[in-house]
């Protein structure tokens, strides 16, 4: 028996459903029942009627579906998939920075821990933090963690009164303006679709600013033949058997997120066989951290 046959008869008799990130191997978003991006993942999670859901993904991605849906198993195939940015700010580190602006409001990435989330008032993905940030009553400060890339878009956006925090993804900032200007004289034609992640002298080259799950949306709305595609490398793989008729660049091909490529086909068979890594989170920091997670699923 295959691997995939091996895990397609596993899922099926532990109930299980599989959701990997955009970023995942193509093996392994083709054995997921959803692919998708932080939000619609989170969605999934919350909605699912099964009782194991595999995530494949990093760790972030597993304890916000282990806070959304606490009656489910939640398991992620590798321990070590973590996400740099989610740990650039710590609980305490937030605690602290609160205390310099009393009266603000936290929003924090999705990107972040589970205490952090605890920490928080809303939480937000990269595609609607414009809109969490919108419906929260003007004239308060925001203070907006951990990532500064995604920040200082939705502050420029939204003209709110927003702190920063100095969080970043390793992998979108090694994307530079001169890759852009490089792709852009080889397809001169193409439409160059970047991630808020990444930095402030790169976004300004972008045609459209979009999270993973609105890049897959906006080749599909839209007649252009050609794309550059500014973030993690593995999110071609998706567009391009959707678009089968189109053609998307990668901008360079070292945007490669090492945790998300933690995940292979062998591990979530492993994964499914052993019940293993399961990921909890209870409590207090469960209680809280749903809350910031409930607020943003209220507004989009
Ligand atoms: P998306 O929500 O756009 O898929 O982004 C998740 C992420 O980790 C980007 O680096
Ligand atoms: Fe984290 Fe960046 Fe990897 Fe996304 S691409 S999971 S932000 S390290």
């Amino acid at each position: 028996m295959s691997i995939t046959d091996r895990i397609n008869k596993l899922r099926k008799e532990r109930n299980a459903v599989i959701l990997a990130h955009n970023y995942q191997l193509p093996e392994v978003q083709d054995v997921a029942d959803f692919t998708g991006d932080s939000l619609g993942l989170s969605r999934q999670a919350a909605k699912t009627d099964a009782d194991i859901i595999v995530f494949c993904g990093v760790r972030f991605m597993a304890e916000t579906a282990a806070i959304l849906s606490p009656d489910k198993t939640v398991l992620l195939p590798d321990l070590l998939a973590g996400c740099p940015m989610a740990d650039m700010i710590t609980a305490e580190q937030l605690r602290q920075f609160k205390a310099k602006f009393p009266g603000s409001v936290v929003v924090c990435y999705v990107n972040s821990t589970a205490e952090v989330k605890a920490e928080s008032d809303y939480c937000c993905t990269s595609s609607n933090a414009v809109a969490v940030v919108n419906a929260i009553p003007k004239n308060v400060k925001i203070l907006f963690v951990p990532d500064c890339h995604l920040g200082q878009y939705v502050k420029e956006t939204t003209d709110r009164d927003i702190e920063l925090w100095p969080g970043y993804c390793p992998t979108h900032v090694r994307i530079t303006a001169e890759d852009i200007k490089k792709a852009k004289a080889e397809h001169p034609a193409a439409v160059v679709l970047a991630h808020p992640e990444c930095s402030e002298d790169v976004k300004p080259l972008a045609d459209k600013l979009l999270s993973t799950g609105g890049m897959l949306k906006y080749a599909k709305a839209h007649n252009d033949r050609e794309y550059i595609i500014v973030t993690e490398v593995g999110i071609i793989y998706s567009l391009a058997k959707k678009n089968p008729e189109k053609k998307f660049f990668s901008v360079n091909e070292r945007a490669i997120c090492p945790n998300m490529k933690l995940i292979t086909l062998e591990k979530v068979l492993w994964s499914l066989e052993n019940m293993q890594y399961k990921i909890v989170v209870s409590g207090d920091i469960a209680a809280r951290a749903r809350d910031a997670l409930d607020r943003m699923l209220k507004i989009v």
